[in-house]
């Protein structure tokens, strides 16, 4: 099969020839049909995230069963899938107390990748390894979705929409005539403007430091769109009263805006960090303002979801037309140009690319 492999940090992602990988007992082997380039597929390759490589890159997918390993019940042939990057063991602590998103065996033992050309083993992002024609993942790893659900948008469902949608609905809880902030507009921060909108959050503050991105976040719903530069507090408060938001979404994963959330909060607001970062990165805040702001300050893991359960709901969602995935994806290419969709997830470009199989 073709996928495409990136061999070191730093290294430029390739397509390559490669074996697929084995089935397996427990385990479902899917053709994959169309596959999202993500920033964390980015962090993979330069280094922000240090994985074991040769890596396949791609962890945001759809495609449609093509075997199943023994004793696996939930899929069959022809059944058409989203791909979950962190399926829950449904047996640990956090499992058992409603966090399936905190896992502590999420994805269970590596999934084996397949071999490259010269036998090398081959390792799977997050799991999964979805700029292939096809992945092998674990029977928890497939959810099954209507066959009239365009691949594109099931693929979506998978990492961007199912955290963007997961933290304003789930994590923070927004409700009617809240203010929100959201900055960083790639596929997650857009879906979680446009999550925000839809729960009758007022002002939506779009925030990126790309002026590209006004029209993207317009469309997704914002109220106003306000470059990430010096200013940007000053100008949140100025569309606040002069507090700051109620809930500020971090959708980028850099300390720099995560002060920069933090500082767009109000006194007694909440501040997620939706972006997954670097561990060398640390965000200094003073003793004082912790204490004196009385802020919240929380992560969303995967937007705090069940997979299991929302992506079905999402589902619906989409084809009963009160959840529009369209302005999310901004290009759709081959696997043979999915490298120069890397470029442009580096440059902040566009919303999402779609991989189409
Ligand atoms: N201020 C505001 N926006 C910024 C800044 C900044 N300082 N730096 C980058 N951005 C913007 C980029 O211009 C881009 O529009 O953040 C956006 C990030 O979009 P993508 O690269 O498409 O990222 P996405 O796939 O949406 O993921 C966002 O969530 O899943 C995690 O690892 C992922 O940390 C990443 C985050
Ligand atoms: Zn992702």
């Amino acid at each position: 099969m073709r996928a495409l492999v990136v061999r070191e940090v730093g290294g430029t992602p390739r397509v390559e020839e490669v074996e697929p990988p084995p089935l397996g007992p427990g385990r479902v082997r899917v053709n994959v049909r169309a596959a999202g380039v993500c920033h964390s597929d980015l962090s993979m390759v330069n280094g922000t995230l240090t994985p074991p490589y040769p890596l396949v890159l791609g962890h945001e997918a759809a495609g449609v069963v093509a075997e199943v390993g023994d004793g696996v019940r939930r899929v069959a042939p022809g059944d058409h899938v989203v791909l979950n990057w962190a399926p829950p063991c449904r047996e640990c602590w956090h499992c058992g107390h409603g966090e399936p998103w905190l896992c502590d065996r999420s994805g269970g033992p590596a999934t084996p990748g397949g071999r490259t050309s010269s036998g090398e083993p081959l390792h799977v992002t997050l799991g999964l390894g979805a700029h292939a024609e096809q992945v092998v993942v674990p029977e928890p790893a497939v959810i099954p979705v209507p066959a009239d659900l365009p691949f594109e948008a099931a693929a979506l469902l998978g990492c961007a929409v199912l955290t963007g949608v997961g933290a304003v609905r789930r994590t923070t809880g927004v409700a009617p005539g809240d203010s929100v902030a959201v900055i960083g507009l790639g596929g997650v921060g857009l879906s979680a403007v446009s999550a925000a909108r839809a729960a009758g959050a007022d002002p939506v503050i779009a925030v990126d430091v790309s002026p590209a991105k006004a029209d993207l976040a317009r469309a997704a719903g914002a109220t106003d769109f306000l470059l990430g530069d010096e200013s940007l507090s000053r100008a949140i408060r100025g569309l606040t009263g002069g507090r700051g938001v109620d809930h500020a979404l971090e959708c980028v994963g850099r300390s720099a805006t995560i002060r920069a959330a933090w500082r767009a909060a109000r006194r007694g607001g909440q501040v997620i960090v939706v972006g997954m970062g670097s561990k060398d990165d640390v965000v200094g805040l003073s003793a004082l303002d912790i204490f004196h702001s009385a802020r919240t300050l929380r992560s969303s893991v995967y937007g705090s979801s069940d997979p299991d359960r929302d992506v079905p709901e999402l589902a619906r969602a989409v084809l009963d037309g009160t959840l529009d995935l369209a302005p999310l994806i901004s290009d759709r290419v081959t696997l043979d140009d999915a490298p120069a969709a890397f470029d442009r997830v580096a440059r902040g470009e566009g919303a999402r690319t779609v991989v189409l199989f």
